[in-house]
């Protein structure tokens, strides 16, 4: 099999594609060729040895693929050879060969691409996780979603729109007149605008009921101060913590130091709350995890939800993916093709 290994801590450039022999399916396992994987941030953090999840470097990440079951272990139901599958992948999924528990993959609707399918997994589900899990978003909901033009951003703004709620976005400006396009109700540039006085004047100082942000930082506190009462507040990551392309220490740490303290008395009084989520410390919960994903499968298949696909780059110019979300070129997800 080939993969796209991090050689070790730096910039793009020390992605590179190994051989190596491929992984045989234990009992309960499948094997998938694999047509299409995700990048996601936190596997660009890995990339610059400030995610402390990721297997010590050099390793290989990716946390999703989409492909077709090419060999079942034994005990193995209903992923027959030859089934067409999205999955969740502990780590590993930047390769053409994955071997993951079968109840980490899922079936795909006939006429639903590779590339599509291989957008959903990390994304929607976080999302879903959030909004609808946790969340309860309903009609009439003003929701504020940070990085609203990235892969997690756009499930979300799919999620909010299929339940009636009023989006309020931060992106890069370049990506503002795609956003209205989709229905995001205020775009706010974040770095030239202050969010929270946005967020304010929006709502005419009433607030949002809810917020995502991954942002981190100061904005934990902001995105907290923008919450309208019975408003929620879910944290899920720092990209704030990478403003470069190679590991800042300072940055990462005056980062840190951002972070508020919630404290439960005032939370108490002002009727508002804060919920940390991590996909990634979910595993044990992968059964949670593929019901979600068969759900929101089945609202892509009937057409609620549209997967939006960024760029595809193949292995070998795995460098240039990770330096296209970095510098905050992406619309979407960004996506590896063997
Ligand atoms: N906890 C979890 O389970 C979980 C799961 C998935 C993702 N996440 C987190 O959610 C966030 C979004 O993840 P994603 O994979 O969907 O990525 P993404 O949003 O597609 O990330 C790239 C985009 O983020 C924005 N951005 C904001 N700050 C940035 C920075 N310092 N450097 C580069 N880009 C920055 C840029 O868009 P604009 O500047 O135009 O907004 C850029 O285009 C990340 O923080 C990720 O770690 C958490």
């Amino acid at each position: 099999m080939r993969q796209v290994w991090i050689t070790k801590r730096g910039g793009p450039e020390v992605l590179q594609v190994r051989e190596a022999p491929d992984p045989e399916p234990g009992p309960g396992e499948v094997r998938i060729r694999v047509a299409a994987a995700g990048i996601n941030f936190a596997d660009i953090l890995a990339r610059m040895g400030l995610y402390p999840d990721a297997p010590p470097l050099p390793t290989v990440v990716g946390y999703e693929v989409a492909g077709t079951v090419d060999r079942a272990g034994a005990g193995v139901d209903g992923l027959l050879e030859g089934t067409r599958v999205g999955a969740l992948t502990r780590f590993g999924g930047y390769s053409d060969v994955v071997v993951v528990p079968a109840a980490q993959a899922y079936p795909l609707p006939d006429g639903l691409s590779f590339e599509k399918a291989a957008a959903i997994p990390v994304t929607y589900v976080t999302a879903w996780i959030m909004l609808v899990h946790l969340g309860n978003v309903r009609a009439g909901d003003r929701v504020l979603v940070h990085a609203v033009a990235g892969g997690v951003g756009q499930a979300a703004l799919q999620i909010c729109r299929w339940r009636g709620a009023e989006v309020i976005g931060t992106a890069s400006p370049s990506k503002h007149e795609r956003l209205r396009e989709l229905g995001v109700a205020h775009c706010i540039d974040y770095r030239a605008q202050d969010f929270q006085a946005e967020v304010k004047r929006i709502t005419g100082g009433a607030g949002v009921d809810i917020a995502l942000d991954a942002v981190g930082g100061e904005s934990f506190r902001k995105s907290y101060r923008s919450l309208a009462p019975l408003g929620r507040l879910y944290v899920f990551g720092a990209s704030s913590l990478a403003p470069g392309k190679k590991r800042s220490v300072v940055s990462a740490l005056r980062g840190l130091m951002a972070m508020p303290a919630f404290r439960p008395i005032p939370m108490m009084n002002a009727n508002r709350g804060v919920h940390g989520v991590n996909v990634g410390h979910l595993w044990k919960r992968a059964d949670l995890l593929t019901a979600m994903l068969r759900d929101i499968v089945g609202l892509v298949a009937d057409g609620t939800f549209d997967p939006v696909v960024d760029s595809t780059f193949p292995f070998a110019r795995a460098a240039e993916a990770h330096a296209r979300m970095q510098d905050r070129q992406n619309f979407g997800k960004v996506l590896l093709v063997p």
